[in-house]
């Protein structure tokens, strides 16, 4: 599949910072009306402070004042197709169960529904 919240994805996948597990990670949010928000996998030598792409994703959407998110894209070279860690599902709940998520691989792209990842969400409702 090529659109262009793919190709956006693979722009920030080849911005990926990531020596140390050579996997290269883009991610792609839009917003409800059409901006785009990109996040590269940054890694660290100090292992465990790894930023994902789609965590990176978000920090800019949020960064920007934005919120709300329509469609989210997650680019690698691994086929099926890499979904997002469980860290960034829940990191993406925040914003709404109801996003629809296209993984794309070197060949495959396939699309969830991040309720669907993430089931039995913990989330801002509980906190009310
Ligand atoms: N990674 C992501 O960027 N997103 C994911 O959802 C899965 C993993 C990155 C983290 C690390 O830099 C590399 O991929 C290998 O785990």
């Amino acid at each position: 599949m090529t659109d262009s919240l793919i190709s956006a994805a693979r722009g920030a996948q080849a911005r990926a910072y990531a020596p140390y597990s050579k996997f290269h990670v883009g991610a792609a949010l839009e917003s409800p009306d059409g901006a785009v928000f990109l996040g590269c996998n940054v890694e660290n030598a100090s292992y465990g402070l790894t930023i994902c792409a789609e965590r990176a994703a978000v920090c800019a959407a949020v960064s920007a004042g934005v919120t709300r998110f329509r469609r989210a894209v997650v680019v690698s070279d691994v086929d099926p197709p890499a979904a997002p860690c469980g860290a960034c599902r829940q990191v993406l709940a925040e914003f709404g169960l109801g996003l629809e998520i296209d993984g794309v691989g070197s060949k495959a792209t396939v699309r969830w529904r991040l309720s669907d990842l993430l089931p039995a969400a913990f989330g801002p409702e509980q906190l009310r």
